[in-house]
């Protein structure tokens, strides 16, 4: 099939897509972008090896050396793309109230408008991919299927490696099965006998998700979650608009299994704003002390969340790789990833050693020493005194790593189940450096949605030049809910009112900060690893054998109900990371009280009663 636009273009469309509309979607966009070529990916590894190897010969990957790092390749962007642009995503639903105070909106028919002359011609020159991906185990009821087309075949090995992409991909979609398209490109057409550059790019950039439609369109950019659409785009802002829809929730959160010394496995899904050390706590080693427990990681950023004919939440990873950030990553934070990234990787944005392998800042915690000389990601000499002399960093503080779930040395046998895995509890974290305590339990889900909604994390000195700032981050999902936060509170109570009225046992709501400091300034928690002591507490009250003490703010451990063997931590200590401070509450009730005064379209009324509620057991 050849529309008269593409001037002999060939669709070339192979024998394994049976899909009409999908082949003429496909053929309505070459038209449109006017693509040199079309390549429908197939998934195969030699697809990938060959992908991988253009990319070499054009630049745009340094292949690693295969001794320190087999069949790995560093990409370093250029420094105007380097990470998501949240000014530049849009929501463009039919009514502003329906993408909400948190997202920017542009009315449809007029980001249509703009978007049509950027996206005419946009490829010329380049080829159009052509990727399949399913999110989630191919084939589950929790998963759904997307068509990326992009101009960028570093999307492509990236898509392989995020998703269950390939052929496999159309026999589950058959002649008429449901998707959603995604469209990218680098907005970089090459004009006839143009040379590329190492990483095209538009200085231009707009992120678009079109919630009713379903449909995903993004320009200029090559980077992270503004290029692979299946990760924010898709599985979080298009899927929680599904999830609305359709009963289920769409969510910014890791899960991971925990097995007791006594063989009893739990399910927990976790959401943290970046820089939290969510990565970190999804693949967590039980620390000395813990012999006979078990974490392993079904997932690390998102899950998709489905109640189930018997009355429990089960969760799927959409995703089949991570998309981590490197710098700070060690064997101290994170043995479990170090190990993942021994061999398959691609990394984008870290250092190139003088040996041909990869390093960030936060590695020299492992070996003790820093490299004499590096080429930094800019592609520039880069050795310590230069970092002292002028603060260049050897990598990109957002540089990362996509690497294959199935290269985590923890990765639980579960994580491609396609029925799931129940959920016995969600924790919600931020970063606070006072107010929030280490761990409480809500009392009961209003209130666990409460904690869910009012969360916040501090902004770093680094970031915005004000320090101590807190962002609130309702759920972790301020930048990835698909329509407005407040109907999105409104849906977590509905599924709570659904499951309790069915006679199901909700799962218990946990909220969690570990970056509580002393009066020295430092953090007095002692680290990730230690986060196991907080798991296996919430894990005691789940099988009721950890009473908890009441406070103002849920159910919180004493001293005596932590497991401590291996850790010196004192009474007082416990007390600075758990303390509730009047003063600290009434100035923090003031802002949710700004926070709900921004949402309050459609603010669901049960969430102003806690915040009273809360305010009077505060001040008691
Ligand atoms: C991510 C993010 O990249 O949350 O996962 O920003
Ligand atoms: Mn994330």
């Amino acid at each position: 099939m050849n529309s008269p636009a593409m001037q002999g273009l060939q669709l070339n469309t192979p024998d394994f897509v049976k899909h009409p509309r999908l082949i003429a979607w496909v053929a309505d966009m070459a038209a449109l972008c006017k693509p040199a070529a079309i390549h429908w990916c197939d998934g195969s590894q030699e697809e990938y090896q060959a992908l991988c190897q253009q990319l070499v010969d054009a630049g745009t990957f340094t292949k690693l050396n295969p001794a320190k790092r087999p069949n790995s390749f560093l990409a370093c962007s250029d420094p105007s793309d380097v990470a998501r642009v949240e000014d530049r995503t849009y929501i463009c639903s039919a009514r502003k109230e329906d993408a909400g105070p948190t997202n920017n909106w542009m009315e449809p028919a007029e980001m249509r408008a703009t978007l049509g002359p950027l996206f005419d011609g946009c490829m010329a020159g380049r080829t159009m991919y052509v990727v399949p991906f399913s999110m989630g185990p191919l084939g589950s009821h929790i998963a759904h299927i997307g068509i990326e087309i992009s101009d960028s075949a570093y999307v492509a090995v990236n898509q392989r490696i995020m998703t269950r992409m390939g052929r496999a991909v159309y026999d589950v979609l058959g002649v008429d099965g449901a998707f959603v398209p995604c469209m990218h490109t680098v907005g970089a057409p090459l004009a006839a006998g143009q040379a590329d550059v190492k990483w095209p790019c538009n200085k231009t950039k707009y992120i678009v998700h079109f919630p009713e439609t379903r449909e995903i369109w993004s320009y200029g950019s090559g980077y992270g979650g503004n290029a692979l659409l299946g990760k924010k785009c898709f599985a979080l802002r298009i899927a929680s608009t599904m999830g609305r829809d359709q009963g289920w929730l769409a969510e910014h959160m890791l899960i991971l299994g925990v097995t007791n010394p006594q063989g009893k496995k739990y399910h927990v899904a976790a959401a943290f704003p970046s820089a939290c050390g969510k990565t970190n706590f999804s693949m967590l080693v039980p620390p000395e002390g813990f012999a006979g427990w078990k974490v392993t990681t079904i997932g690390d950023d998102i899950a998709w969340v489905k109640p189930h004919s018997d009355g429990k939440l089960y969760a799927i990873n959409p995703e089949a790789g991570y998309f981590g950030v490197a710098p700070g990553t060690n064997y101290h934070t994170n043995p479990n990833c170090m190990a993942s990234l021994g061999h398959d990787v691609i990394f984008t944005n870290v250092a190139l050693t003088d040996d041909g392998d990869v390093w960030w800042e936060g590695m020299e915690k492992d070996t003790g020493t820093t490299p004499d000389h590096l080429i930094d990601w800019q592609g520039k000499d880069w050795t310590p005194q230069i970092a002292r002399e002028t603060g260049a960093k050897a990598a990109h503080p957002n540089s990362r790593f996509t690497v294959a779930a199935g290269n985590n040395p923890a990765l639980d046998p579960a994580w491609d189940d396609a029925a799931g895995v129940p959920i016995d509890a969600f924790i919600f974290g931020g970063r606070r450096s006072t107010t929030v305590p280490l761990v409480t339990e809500a009392r009961n889900w209003v209130e666990g949605v409460y904690m869910a909604a009012t969360m916040g994390s501090e902004t770093t000195a680094a970031a915005v030049g004000q320090q101590g700032v807190v962002r609130r981050d309702p759920f972790a999902m301020l930048p990835f809910t698909g329509y407005n936060v407040s109907d999105y509170f409104q849906h977590w109570l509905n599924m709570g009112n659904k499951l309790s009225a069915a006679g199901a046992k909700l799962p218990a709501i946990y909220c969690v900060n570990w970056f509580r400091k002393g009066a020295d300034g430092k953090f007095v928690w002692p680290g990730y690893g230690e986060n196991m002591r907080v798991l296996k507490w919430m894990i005691d009250r789940l099988e009721g054998t950890a009473k908890g003490t009441e406070t103002g703010f849920g159910v919180s451990p004493t001293y005596g109900e932590i497991t401590w063997d291996g850790l010196d931590f004192t009474p007082a200590q416990f007390d600075t990371v758990t303390s509730l401070d009047k003063a600290d509450w009434k100035q923090e009730i003031a802002l949710h009280t700004e926070l709900f005064t921004q949402l309050a379209y459609h603010l669901p009324a049960e969430l102003a009663a806690t915040k009273v509620a809360l305010e009077q057991r505060l001040a008691a």
